[in-house]
């Protein structure tokens, strides 16, 4: 076990375990997120930048799948000794942010399955209701990323989670991608579902009174698509 937090200097620090996947606090990756974070930071920028580090993000999660032995032949007629992924994939954006990571998702698996899960959360009482779901039938069979870019009570994510377990993905099948995250989002989802792993790119220092993490990017989905 590792204690760190991505906010140097701050006094809230989170302990890492095995299941968060934390993306390594680069340089470059500071880089970005100091674009993204900006109030200012123009809508096109935001797109662009948050992509460039969605599909670090998408890479990361790839690396967590099974794979299983695949040899080939080359050109030269030997064999090289592979791999290939072992189960079938599917991305499950939770609407509306979590479509933002869907791009990414497409671009480095071409043809992967889609399913779609939309839950609001009401803006007063933050409880999470779930609205639509759309998914393989063999979803019980396959490895999940289940897309949202904010990890924040942690509400929306048990929600989520819940709907696939009832499907009968194992929790072991799932790994949640999400931007950022916080230790009270990090915490509500490991103490539920300990199999769930989780990749982020940043653990921010905390939730402020209105649910928004600090010191945080604001509403995600607002910024992305443009909307207030
Ligand atoms: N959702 C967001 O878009 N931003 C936060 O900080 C928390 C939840």
């Amino acid at each position: 076990m590792t204690t760190l937090t991505t906010q140097p200097g701050t006094a809230v620090a989170h302990r890492l375990d095995e299941a968060v996947h934390l993306l390594p606090q680069t340089d470059q990756l500071r880089a970005l997120h100091t674009i993204v974070r900006d109030r200012d930071a123009r809508r096109e920028d935001f797109v662009f930048y948050t992509g460039r580090i969605i599909r670090m993000l998408t890479e990361a999660a790839l690396n967590l799948l099974p794979f299983e032995p695949h040899d080939v032949t080359t050109p030269v007629g030997r064999t090289y000794r592979g791999l290939r992924f072992a189960d079938k994939l599917v991305g499950v954006p939770i609407v509306r942010a979590g479509e933002s990571m869907e791009a990414e998702l497409r671009a480095v698996v071409p043809g992967i399955r889609i399913g779609k899960i939309l839950i609001q959360r009401d803006r007063t009482t933050k409880l999470p209701s779930l609205y639509y779901t759309a998914f393989p039938e063999d979803i019980a069979t396959r490895q999940v990323l289940l897309l949202d870019p904010m990890l924040a009570t942690g509400g929306t994510a048990l929600a989520a989670i819940g709907t696939l377990l009832e499907l009968g993905v194992p929790e072991q099948n799932i790994v949640f991608v999400t931007f950022i995250t916080c230790p009270e989002g990090i915490t509500a989802v490991r103490e539920r579902h300990p199999g769930v792993r989780i990749v982020t790119s940043a653990i921010e220092e905390r939730l402020n009174e209105n649910a928004y993490m600090l010191p945080g990017i604001g509403d995600f989905g607002d910024r992305y698509f443009g909307t207030d």
